[in-house]
């Protein structure tokens, strides 16, 4: 079995829909190494779409999925419960910002939580129109889709979307749009499209994913919360990519001093494991009639095992700390090659949610210095994703994990890469 073989029975077996960024298949992985059939070694700073705050693998994670395996792997929550559910839903509802009571369901997918949070806040308000962002990206799903803020690749060819979707503008130096425009861009829907009585929910990333690791300004998580306040919408943070450590603090509205209604999170909950959640506040969540929420797989137990294991960890081994001290430490790294590299047009981000944008000469958005510099480092041994509206961003999504002669090492090879 080699990669080339894989490769010619992967194209003939599996849509081309499903793009692939790398030409090998994964054999093995160990926090923040995964190693092909070929023996090849990577270090993984992709790490699953921000899957792996907590790296691969971690002994903690594995040893519970490992005990939980022993007891029972499925008898589908709504039918037969089980305690962790429980338990994690109450670590969750207490760790979250806000001080009010809160309740928590667990889903698999973070589309999956993002179609449920909608489907609470219209259950909620009685109101069904939702304002989302460009940029942003909350899922594949047919009303996920509609709610994701770019076209191309996710919604060619899907549609027709769901409606009662709008999207404003999103904050970005770059492209000269403050917070004051996006929050004046919702105002005017309020006159032009949707009558804000009609609005169920406003749901925003903290900190863009796909759209470019761009976080909010403070004061237009601010300015929403307000917003929200006055015309009674409920405030969705979408923290799907952003959760778990990942921005510094175990959720990125920890950084803006004011707290959703609604949380959405997922990826990096359950170290690898298919897990997903929607909390909010207690009278919120209740909204829905019992039987309008949950699904077969929702909250699997071995999935709920690996999240008590990742809370743990994030814990005692200080990831929220060390996030920042990562992302500080690459930030730096980058800031230092602007004068060698001067394609970088911006380094950005958040903790250890850090991405960098590349320009050309004028200023245009340069996809394929991006593309050029993932590929050099891939021939190196480093893995990177490539996100944003034009495809010209590089962002970071390393384990929190990982060893720090690992990280210098991949710091070296991506040194290597900007520079050709
Ligand atoms: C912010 C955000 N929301 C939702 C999703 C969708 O999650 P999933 O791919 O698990 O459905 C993603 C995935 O990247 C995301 O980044």
């Amino acid at each position: 079995m080699n990669n080339e073989s894989l490769q010619r029975r992967g194209a003939a077996a599996t849509p081309r829909g499903i793009a692939i960024s790398c030409p090998f298949y994964a054999d093995r992985a160990s926090n923040a190494e995964l190693w092909d059939v070929e023996g090849r070694r990577y270090i993984d700073f992709a790490a699953g779409i921000a899957v792996l705050n907590t790296g691969h693998r971690h002994p903690r994670v594995t040893q519970a999925i490992a005990a939980q395996l022993e007891r029972f792997t499925h008898t589908a929550y709504q039918v037969v419960p089980y305690e962790s559910y429980v338990a994690l839903a109450e670590r969750i509802n207490a760790a979250t910002p806000g001080a009010h009571a809160k309740k928590t369901a667990f889903f698999t997918t973070g589309a999956e939580a993002v179609e449920n949070a909608v489907k609470i806040a219209r259950a909620a308000t009685g109101r069904p129109a939702v304002i989302a962002f460009g940029g942003a990206f909350h899922g594949r799903t047919l009303l996920t889709m509609a709610l994701t803020g770019k076209v191309a690749p996710y919604k060619v060819g899907f549609g027709p979307f769901p409606g009662d979707v709008y999207h404003v503008p999103y904050p970005s130096a770059l492209q000269g749009v403050t917070h004051a425009d996006s929050l004046k861009a919702i105002l005017n829907l309020f006159k032009t499209d949707v009558d804000p009585h009609r609005v169920a929910a406003i749901i925003i990333e903290p900190v863009q994913g796909e759209g470019g690791f761009n976080p909010a300004p403070v004061a237009l998580m601010q300015g929403l919360r307000a917003l929200c306040d006055q015309y009674g919408i409920l405030l969705v943070a979408d923290e799907v990519q952003t959760g778990f450590a990942r921005t510094g603090k175990l959720f990125a509205m920890e950084h803006f001093g004011v707290a959703p209604d609604i949380m959405t999170f997922a990826k990096s909950l359950a170290g690898g494991m298919p897990l997903s959640g929607v909390c909010g506040r207690a009278e919120i969540m209740d909204a829905p009639a019992p039987g309008g929420l949950g699904s077969t797989y929702a909250g699997n137990p071995l999935a709920l095992a690996a999240a008590h294991a990742v809370l743990d960890v994030i814990a005692e081994e200080g990831l929220a700390e060390r996030a920042h001290a990562l992302g500080e430490r690459l930030r730096s790294r980058l800031d230092a090659m602007r004068a060698h590299v001067p394609q970088i047009a911006e380094v950005r981000g958040l903790g250890a949610m850090v991405a960098v944008e590349f320009a050309d000469a004028s200023g245009a958005p340069d996809a394929a210095f991006a593309g050029a510099v993932q590929q050099r480092a891939l021939q190196k041994g480093l893995l990177l994703l490539t996100c944003g509206m034009y495809g010209n961003v590089i962002r970071f999504l390393f384990p929190l994990t990982v060893q720090d002669d690992v990280f210098e090492e991949a710091l070296a090879i991506l040194q290597a890469s900007l520079q050709g």
